[in-house]
């Protein structure tokens, strides 16, 4: 086999055997295929696409690149939720607790933030002493005892996703349905859990810009993951605005434990109930969205899902006091209000540069190498089809570097649309896919 014929038959808008994916993903994790070709090989499946076989084809030749997690040490079902992306999307740290305290078991290995999204990671590590890096035992142990864990990946978990993404990245080949899905799909079944809950982003702040196109990756995740043996529920949520008003690591922490405490009644609340919905429902804990809901919202009321997260942070080594008084999370040291400069409706936000500008402020990486402030970022105070008048505040940034500063908020102005008619709402959830 020559990776020469690959791309010919791609370019030709053929489609690919198991064999030949298979070929490209070994010899491109082993060296033998080097970047420009795989580059090649990446650009005529971005233009030409691949069709559900060859996306599963893409996925499971992705998980045998490297190690997989065996979760067996844990009883009953392990289930998952993956976010495809978003700002202000701080649903797994609301999520996560509410199902533990169901009786859940969710063992999450999650990820850092790149450019405009956030990660879970991240966001964890802003809360002093916290450590996401436990060992497998300890993993195990602390979802058998607590229902939660959230953890960085171990192990060499699919070293062809590593490889590939950091090549995507830079050869602008990230938004490809089958490259995404293969992506998100390999470490979701590489990671060991039986259950998988997706929340496919569409919008301005999301790889996919359609409900068309998101729906399709939604549904090609769906696909892998019952391939695969996984019981797979995707939810195509919005991502035309942040989803919660604090975008940032520990402002988000802040926000997740307001709304663990009963407190922001909004977009993000009912986005994380809702996933936790499916979570309980593809464990076998709840027979319907009204028995899920009602269990949910007792956790919620009774203050057992604020407590899973209090235990979680102490296990990990955090100080979990951060969930009674929040101030104990990193402070910024100014505080900044930008306000409108024109009256009328909020009609349009280009979500991705929202994220942008927290990122400007360091709330994420520009580059791997970046470092992020915990403490920065900023606090949404208006959303989509508010009416403001001029004055109005629309965020508060909170900031400590101000290098960036002039920039970070000349782009959010000019991101936040403010005048025409009044918009339509948009739904937070246009379609479940099962
Ligand atoms: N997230 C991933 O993990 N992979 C992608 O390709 C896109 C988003
Ligand atoms: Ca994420």
């Amino acid at each position: 086999m020559h990776i020469t014929d690959i791309i010919l038959k791609k370019r030709s808008g053929e489609k690919l055997s198991k064999e030949e994916i298979e070929y490209f993903i070994n010899g491109y994790v082993d060296g033998n295929i080097p970047d420009y070709q795989a580059s090649a090989l990446l650009m005529t499946i971005w233009f030409n696409g691949m069709d559900p076989q060859e996306t599963t084809d893409l996925t499971l030749a992705m998980v045998a690149s490297g190690d997989t997690v065996d979760l067996t040490g844990i009883k009953g079902i392990k289930v998952d939720k993956h976010s495809t992306g978003g700002v202000a999307d701080t649903t797994t740290l609301v999520a996560a607790p509410l199902v533990a305290a169901c009786g859940g078991r969710v063992a999450k290995m999650s990820g850092r933030g790149l450019g405009h999204t956030g990660g879970t990671l991240d966001k964890l590590e802003s809360i002093p002493g916290l450590s996401i890096e436990q060992p497998m035992e300890v993993f195990q142990d602390l979802v058998n005892k607590i229902g939660l864990s959230v953890i960085g990946q171990t192990g060499n978990l699919v070293p062809a996703d590593k490889k590939l993404y950091a090549l995507r990245d830079v050869t602008v080949t990230v938004d490809n349905m089958s490259l995404i899905a293969g992506s998100i799909m390999s470490k979701k079944i590489a990671s060991g859990a039986d259950a998988i809950v997706l929340d496919v982003k569409t919008g301005s702040g999301a790889f996919m810009k359609t409900v068309e196109d998101s729906v399709g990756l939604a549904r090609a995740m769906v696909d892998i993951g019952k391939l695969a043996g996984r019981a797979t529920v995707a939810l195509v949520t919005d991502m035309n605005q942040p989803l919660g008003n604090a975008v940032g690591n520990a402002l988000e922490v802040q926000e997740a434990i307001e709304i663990l405490r009963g407190g922001h009644p909004g977009d993000l609340k009912t986005a994380a109930l809702a996933l936790s919905s499916w979570m309980l429902r593809l464990s076998g804990l709840a027979d319907s969205d009204e028995d899920a809901m009602l269990k949910l919202n007792s956790a919620l009321e009774s203050g057992a899902a604020l407590n899973a997260l209090r235990k979680m942070i102490e296990a990990q080594g955090g100080d979990p006091t951060v969930c009674d008084d929040v101030k104990k999370l990193p402070q910024a040291g100014r505080l900044i209000e930008v306000k409108a400069e024109s009256g009328g409706w909020v009609s349009e936000m280009d979500n991705t540069e929202i994220g942008i500008s927290a990122m400007l402020l360091g709330a994420g990486r520009q580059t791997k190498a970046d470092v992020i402030d915990p403490a920065v970022g900023l606090w949404m105070k208006k959303r989509l089809g508010d009416k403001v008048a001029v004055g109005d505040v629309i965020a508060v940034f909170h900031v400590n570097d101000e290098r960036n500063l002039e920039e970070s908020i000349s782009r959010f102005k000019a991101a936040i649309k403010i005048g025409g008619g009044r918009p339509e709402k948009l739904p937070l959830i246009y379609r479940v896919v099962e």
